[in-house]
Formats: structure tokens, sequence, C-alpha cells
């Protein structure tokens, strides 16, 4: 049973039980037709009120059971709307906390609604590639009208039930307790004839189909497809009779539920919650509590993170070496902050407080007591080891000590201190404050409880927490790596920055990998390609880049990188200077230019990710494929409705994948391109690296 039934008065209160947010599985969904059934048998009952248990009426659909036959088996969430709907006596939903997705379908199925302040109303179907299929888009614009359903249908965000007060989806915000107030609301009208329904309303609007137009061309901007078969799922319930556009509704939620968009997105969602538990790492291990923290370097990086900590009203302490250093970071973060406010994202208090929780230090005892410190110092070993001899010697025991280095040996930085099972690596990306990506790095000998705290306070810090073993560039900037070396081969053998870049821009990436450079900076890669080429002194990659870099052309930073930039402006202009570096350098390696398809830069790039990541999985570096596709979504701009590189490697077909590096493997530099055995092996056994 997963609905409890209770008899007040001439009052049933059907209750969801099913944690933690009233999941509507088939399991629920046949308890609460059988109370109502109960209720309607039960002569001494006049009134029904269907509420959730704990703090949520409900959270929607049971996303688990999409794939399985229990999804469809009866009672389906539409049968038991039109039970509800069907009712003879009057059924009240009882809303608060979390009302949404299925759960709002079925309170818009009731005959009343009565809500708390504060609650979270949302259709967020859209979000995993679906329109709300159980009556959503034909019911909700009947009661908040066209507009306010087209907005939270095709971006799924929440609304709060207050806002909503003065539309016709609440008959009563109640003051007190949800369900005592239901129960009254209930006596109230439990004699009222007709009940009633909203299906019975019209959805009218003045320019009705203006807005709708303007809607379609707004879904119709990005790439996923989801947004405008909402548009059109809305305009049936503007221009269908009810029952044709419910029809409407179910045929395309349908079509949805199997498309690849939505197999991606609901891919992300459970990688998401995949990449949050680490196998070997017990559920209940004892998490440190973090009340306090420390960063050391008021840099890039240093500055971003702290702010993360003070967002989430963690006070925080900057450590510098110099004061000139330390007050350049504060003013950066203050700058920071200001604009967020100016820009009307933060209010003035709260824009206050979270300044007035990050201070600034020259002594490192003024550190010692936080229960963490992260370091973001140069990406010198040298350097580290004087801050991790020093963070050794001051902060308290049972301290967590992190560092974001990015391409570094961790192990190497926690054997500068006696207690390496305190350290762990905290990878931020940059702009650190913005970007949702973590890679937690595994040290050798780092504690299961001082990692489980790092993936706790990602969470704390509303990051997206996925665990690396350490190895240089860890997962996602190894990775990168291949990848930045196909575009250079791509420079070449005959293309031009801006045809690479727009190849990938066209499949639906944030940017391409020299728009992305020139924003990064690209005499960071420069600096460690000089290290590599001692390290690795026969590794092959395209000059090119080495050349740009030493007419100082290091990217937006300096107005000029592959691309030219005007002063104050970030829109990337094709440079004839760089495009006759990039032809004369073909002439000086002996290449002759040839024409390049898009299909091909984009599989070469794409596969050189992928052939990467399987060597990471093989290595046990990243625990499982989800996790590299969160890394990937998260923190690199891959396009979400592909769901990640691994996903779309499986959706492609290993064995494709595996054809076409060889085939590459035939072409200019193509001994870089070695299949790696496990990609080998799942393609030879027709498997998938996402099982
Ligand atoms: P940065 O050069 O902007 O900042 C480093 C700061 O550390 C400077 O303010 C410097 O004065 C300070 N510093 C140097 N030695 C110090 C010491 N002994 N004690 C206290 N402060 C000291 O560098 P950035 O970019 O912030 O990088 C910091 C770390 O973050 C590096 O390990 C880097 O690899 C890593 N990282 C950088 C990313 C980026 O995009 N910039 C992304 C992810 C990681």
């Amino acid at each position: 049973m997963t609905a409890e039934y209770q008899a007040h008065g001439a009052v049933a209160v059907i209750t969801l039980t099913n944690p933690p947010v009233n999941g509507m599985n088939f399991q629920t969904r046949t308890a609460a037709v059988e109370c109502i059934n109960r209720a309607l048998d039960d002569a001494s009952i006049k009134a029904i009120v269907i509420t959730g248990a704990g703090n949520a009426f409900s959270g929607g659909a049971d996303i688990k059971e999409f794939n399985s036959p229990k999804a469809l088996a009866e009672p389906s969430l539409h049968t038991l709307i039109d039970v509800v709907e069907n009712s003879s006596k009057p059924v009240v939903a009882a809303i608060h906390h979390v009302c949404m997705g299925g759960g709002l379908e079925l309170s818009l199925g009731c005959h009343y609604r009565v809500a708390t302040p504060g609650t979270q109303i949302a259709l967020p179907e859209v979000k995993l590639g679906l329109l709300p299929g159980a009556g959503g888009t034909q019911r909700l614009p009947r009661v908040v009208g066209l507009e306010l359903a087209l907005k939270m249908i095709t971006s799924g965000a929440p609304e709060l039930s207050e806002k909503l007060a003065n539309t016709a989806l609440f008959d009563e915000i109640l003051t007190g307790d949800c369900v005592a107030g239901a129960i009254a609301f209930a006596e109230k009208i439990a004699d009222l004839r007709p009940l009633p329904k909203v299906r019975n309303l019209n959805v009218t609007h003045p320019q009705l189909q203006e807005v709708l137009n303007a809607a379609r061309a707004q879904a119709q901007r990005g790439f996923l497809k989801a947004p405008l078969h909402c548009v059109e799922a809305i305009a049936a319930a503007a221009n269908l009779p009810f029952d044709e556009g419910i029809q409407f509704e179910r045929q395309t939620f349908y079509k949805l539920v199997v498309s690849p968009e939505s197999t991606a997105l609901r891919h992300a969602f459970f990688a998401e919650r995949a990449a949050s538990k680490i196998p070997d790492v017990p559920a209940d291990t004892p998490i440190r509590s973090i009340k306090s923290a420390a960063v050391v370097g008021a840099g890039t990086m240093g500055g971003g993170i702290a702010m993360n900590f003070a967002n989430a009203g963690i006070p925080v302490v900057i450590l510098e070496t110099k004061p000139e250093a330390l007050e350049k970071g504060l003013a950066i973060i203050a700058k920071n902050y200001q604009n967020t406010r100016d820009k009307g994202k933060l209010s003035p208090e709260k824009c206050a407080e979270r300044i007035a929780l990050i201070s600034g230090t020259l002594d490192y005892n003024a550190i010692g007591q936080a229960d963490i410190v992260v370091e973001a110092v140069f990406e010198e070993m040298n350097v580290k080891k004087s801050v991790f001899e020093k963070l050794d010697e001051v902060m308290r025991q049972g301290a967590i000590l992190a560092s974001n280095t990015s391409t570094l040996d961790l192990n190497k930085i926690a054997s500068f201190t006696k207690r390496p099972q305190d350290v762990v690596g905290m990878h931020f990306f940059s702009p650190a404050n913005v970007m949702k990506l973590l890679e937690i790095v595994r040290g050798k000998e780092t504690s299961n409880e001082v990692l489980a705290s790092a993936m706790a306070l990602s969470k704390k810090l509303k990051k997206v927490g996925v665990v690396s073993g350490v190895c240089d560039g860890f997962i996602g900037n190894r990775m990168l790596e291949q990848y930045i070396r196909q575009a250079g081969f791509l420079l070449d053998e005959g293309c031009l920055p801006a045809q690479v870049d727009s190849a990938m821009e066209k499949m639906g990436f944030a940017m391409g990998p020299f728009r992305m450079s020139d924003l990064a900076g690209n005499d960071i890669s420069y600096a460690i390609r000089k290290r590599r080429a001692i390290e690795k002194p026969d590794m092959l990659y395209s000059k090119t880049a080495d050349q740009l870099c030493e007419l100082g052309r290091f990217g937006q930073k300096t107005g000029a990188g592959w691309y030219d930039y005007q002063a104050g402006d970030r829109t990337a202009h094709p440079s004839d200077l760089v495009n006759q570096l990039i032809n004369d350098h073909s002439k000086q390696i002996g290449i002759e230019r040839r024409a390049i398809t898009d299909q091909e830069i984009t599989e070469r790039l794409i596969y050189a990710l992928v052939n990467e990541a399987a060597y990471i999985l093989e290595e046990g570096i990243a625990h499982r494929a989800s996790d590299i596709d969160m890394v990937y979504l998260s923190g690199y701009g891959f396009p979400l409705h592909l769901g990640g590189p691994m996903l779309y490697a499986d959706t492609v077909g290993l064995a494709k994948v595996v054809a076409a590096i060889q085939h590459y493997a035939q072409g200019h530099c193509g001994k870089v391109w070695k299949v790696a055995p496990l990609l080998q092996e799942l393609a030879a056994k027709e498997q998938k690296f996402n099982a």
C-alpha cells in the first residue's frame, strides 16, 4: 500500500505515502484508486481530500518506471485522474511543499484545490525531453491562462503557490495546517452541485494565435525539440475540444518518451544521481561537518571557490602571501557580487551578507581552525609543497586538506603532509562560482570519510560532484587533450578554426574548440605543452597552437587568439593573419590541404573523447561511463540532447565508432589513434558503455 485512508466525519482523507516525494508509481496509483472507491462506497462520506505524506503533495511520475511495463499498467495516471474527475463526491486536493508533474496533473483532475503558501508548483517534464502526458498541457492553460501555462510547461520551472493565488488553479490559499484547512473547505462545499471540472473551462486569449506563434519561435531557438511539442499541445488545448486535445497530448507523449532526446535527458538525470554514489564507499560513511572554510590563493580560482562557500552560507578566510594580491582578489570578489546585485539577481541584503562571510589574511594561524582548506596557488609542485607542509603544521586534526590542482599528482601533494588520508582533490572549473562541475580527486590514501565528506560538500555548494582517480588531467582535461589534438590536426589538413567551431556548434556544443581556447587562454595549454615536451619529446600535435602563442595571441584576454576581438566585445572575428599562419604551416609540413566535411570534424573530435574515456574507464579512473557523461555535460558544454560522449557513442553504435577510428588512423598523424581495448571489446560483443 502506498496510500492511506482515514475518515474525518463526512470527509475521507486519502494520503499518498510513497517517500520521499510520493511518486505516482503503480502501487501508489492502485492504492489511490482503491481509496477513492472506498470513499464512494461509504454512504457516510460526503467529500474526499487527497494529500501527500511528509514534505510533498506529490513530486510526480516515477521516472524509474518509464522503461518498464509497469508505467503503462492499469490503473495508469490517466485512469486515476479520470476516477477522481468522474467521482460523484467532490474531491479536494490538499497541496503543500511540492506539487509537480503527475502530482499537479492529479490535482487538476480534482474538483477543488487548496494549497499552503510556499508550495512549488511545476510541470517539469520538458526537462526530461517530454511533455506532461496526463492532461497537464490541456488542463493547466484552462486554469492559469495561456501565457503562464506556456511559460510553466515549456520551461519546466516552478512557481510558488501564492503567486498563482489569483488564478483558477487554487480555490483557497490556506493559512494554517494543510489537511485541517482542506477538511474544513471540503465540509463547506460538500453539497454543492454541479461539481466543477477543469475540462469544462476554455482557453481564451485576445491574441491567441500571436501568442502561440511567439511561443513556437521561442521554443525553436535551442537544440531541444520537446519545448515545441509542449507549445503544440497547449495550442491543441486552445484549438480543439478537450478530449481531442487529450488524445493529441497522449500521442505526442508516446512519441517523445522513445525519442533520443528524452533518452539522453533521462540518462543525464539518473547519471547525476548515480555520480553521488561511490561503489566502494558505504552509504553510511560518516560525514565531517563543514561549518568554516579557508582558501589559499586569491587568484582566478581562489576567489571563485571562496564565493562558493559564501553562497552556501559557510564563512571563508582567504590566505595570500602579499597584501596587494589579497586586496586585488577581495576586490574582484566584491565586484562580482556587485555585478550580480546590479543585474537584480541578488538582493542588496544577500549581497552584503555574502561579502561579509569572506575575509582575508596573510597569516596561516588565522586559518588553522577551519574545517576545510582548499589550496588554489600556482600550478607548480614546489609551491604546492611549501603550502601543504605549512597546512600540515597549522590545520587542526580532522580538517580536510583539498587541492584545486588541475594537472599535478595528488598523491605527491598528499605526501607533503603527515596525513595523506585527509588530502583530496577538489578540481573546480573556471569561473568557479558559475561552473557546475566539481571533480573530486581520490588519492591513493584519501580516506572514505574525507571522500564522502567532499561529495556531500559538493552538493551543498550546488555542484555536480564526480569522483576521479589520479592521472594527468583527471577525467575531463585528459579527454579534452585528445579532442584539442584532433582539432589541431584538422587545421594542418585543411580546416580553419571557424569551420571546426561551426561544425561543433551546429551539433549543439556550447562552443567549438578554438573559441573555447580563446576564452580559457591559449597560454595555459601552451605552458602545459612546454612541460610535456620535456616529459614526452616525441608527442605529436599540430604546432599551429605554439606559433599562435609565439605571436602573443593568448585569446580574448589579449584581444587576439585564434580569432580577432574588438575591445570590450567577445565576438570572435576570423583572422586573416591566423588563417595565413595555418595555410603556411600546412605547406611547411608538406600537406596538401583538402576539403573536410563537418561529419569528419565532429567524428574525429567526439571519438577522440570517447576513445580516451574508454581508457579512463578501463583504468578505473572513472567509476562508470555515466560519470564521464556527467563531467562533459556539466563542465564542458557537451550538448545535453546527446546525453554525453559515452551515451552518444552508444547511440551511434560502438562498432561504428571503432570502424571510424580505424579509418582515421590511416590519415595524417594517424598513429595517435589506438582503439582502447575496452572499446574494442564492447564493440565486438555488441555491448554499450552505459549498460
Ligand atoms: P592564479 O595565478 O590566478 O592565482 C594563484 C594565486 O595564488 C595568486 O593570487 C598568488 O598570489 C597566490 N599564491 C601563489 N603562491 C602562494 C602561496 N604560497 N601562498 C598563498 N598564495 C599563493 O591561478 P589560478 O588560475 O587561480 O590557478 C590556481 C590553481 O587552480 C592551479 O593549481 C590551477 O592549475 C588550478 N586550476 C585553474 C583553473 C583555471 O581555469 N584557471 C581551472 C581549474 C584549476
